[in-house]
């Protein structure tokens, strides 16, 4: 079969990502360089991503990146068969930095460009990773996504559910601003939660109690307010135990929902008879060890295979655009030079 090698640009978020992919049909896809340059410590002092400073830097270092690619997987623009980029959906500054240098490149070098949708990159990289046969089933949860995917195919996704206001990734920063732990809070509360007694604190398990693959994650975050204000007000501050606790308390409540949920998006799932069943867990929240544990046992009870792809794989980067741009290409899908840059754009 033909062999395909493109470059991926990422600039839809915090992330600015250049990486170079190959694949020949029925072989593993090879990752050839997958370079990210986040911008975690410019956005520090302002407690969340400010967009015109994300743009200005997607601007500086897209360019960088895109050269950096290209050197450390050692080829050059003409060995390359195409150039796909993130069209959407995102901060629409970083976005237009992406796509124009993409038409850059494309008008430099004659190479067709692929639009690509930043959810179907990261829906389908457990492709790239552990070669999934479609259909299967992803949730991604990160920062700033929460959703259940039934993946059919590369331009075939069917959307089971989703969170109807924060994602958990925020839920979880916000909990670790509340009990003043470091930033990002997935990390630090899952160290705290270590110690902490779950049951101590009962926390809501939100939409639970309605039919579907709906979520929701504010509330949980006013619940857990209330009950470190009730604690300060009680005794004047928090202890160790009583933090450890909060955050163990939180932590098996966004577990127990997600759990739950993914309960009924397999049953959703297992209905349109699958040959190989699998789910996919991606985003920077699949790194919680609590999580994962119970989506594996709930996986493979239900007789799915359980798939997590390394996470430098599953938070932002631009492996999954160049990949995305290969089956979309192999699709025989690209786009021209009035390919646009869009701020929202559902699967
Ligand atoms: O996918 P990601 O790197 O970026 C986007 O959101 O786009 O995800 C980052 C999110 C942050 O909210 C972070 O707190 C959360 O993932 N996170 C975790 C853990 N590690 C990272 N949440 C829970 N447990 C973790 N171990
Ligand atoms: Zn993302």
């Amino acid at each position: 079969g033909a062999t395909l090698t493109l470059i991926g640009l990422e600039s839809s978020c915090d992330d600015t990502a250049a990486a170079v992919v190959r694949h020949a049909s029925g072989a593993r896809p090879e990752i050839l360089s997958s370079v990210v340059a986040g911008q975690t410590d410019l956005h520090a002092p302002f407690g969340g991503v400010v967009p015109e400073i994300a743009a200005r830097a997607h601007a500086e270092k897209v360019d960088i990146c895109v050269e950096a690619a290209l050197a450390e997987a050692g080829v050059g623009l003409a060995a390359l068969d195409a150039i796909a980029v993130t069209a959407g959906p995102g901060l629409i500054g970083g976005v237009l930095s992406g796509v124009m240098c993409a038409k850059g490149l494309a008008a430099a070098s004659g190479l067709p460009l692929v639009g690509i949708n930043h959810l179907a990159g990261h829906a389908l990289t457990p492709r790239l990773t552990d070669g999934l046969a479609f259909p299967y089933l992803i949730l991604l949860v990160s920062g700033g996504h929460c959703q259940f995917l039934m993946v059919r195919g590369a331009e075939d996704f069917t959307r089971l559910g989703g969170t109807i206001d924060d994602a958990p990734g925020e839920a979880f920063d916000k909990t670790a601003r509340l009990l003043a732990l470091p930033q990002p809070g997935g990390p630090a509360v899952e160290a705290e939660a270590a110690a902490g007694d779950p049951a101590r604190f009962t926390f809501p398990r939100p939409l639970l109690d309605r039919p579907g693959c709906d979520l929701s994650f504010s509330g949980l975050k006013t619940a857990l307010l209330r009950a470190r204000d009730a604690l300060i007000a009680e005794k004047g501050g928090l202890t160790r135990a009583d933090r450890a606790d909060l955050c163990a308390g939180f932590q098996a409540a966004v577990r127990d929902v997600l759990v739950e949920k993914s309960r009924r998006a397999i049953t959703l799932y297992l209905q349109e008879g699958p040959d190989s069943p699998a789910i996919a867990v991606a985003g920077g929240v699949a790194a919680n060890a609590s999580l994962r544990a119970a989506l594996r046992v709930l996986a493979e009870e239900a007789g799915l295979r359980f798939v997590a792809p390394p996470l430098r794989l599953c938070t932002d980067n631009a492996a999954m655009i160049a990949w995305a741009g290969i089956e979309r290409f192999r699709a025989g899908h690209c786009d021209d030079m009035t390919l646009a840059a869009r701020p929202r754009w559902p699967l």
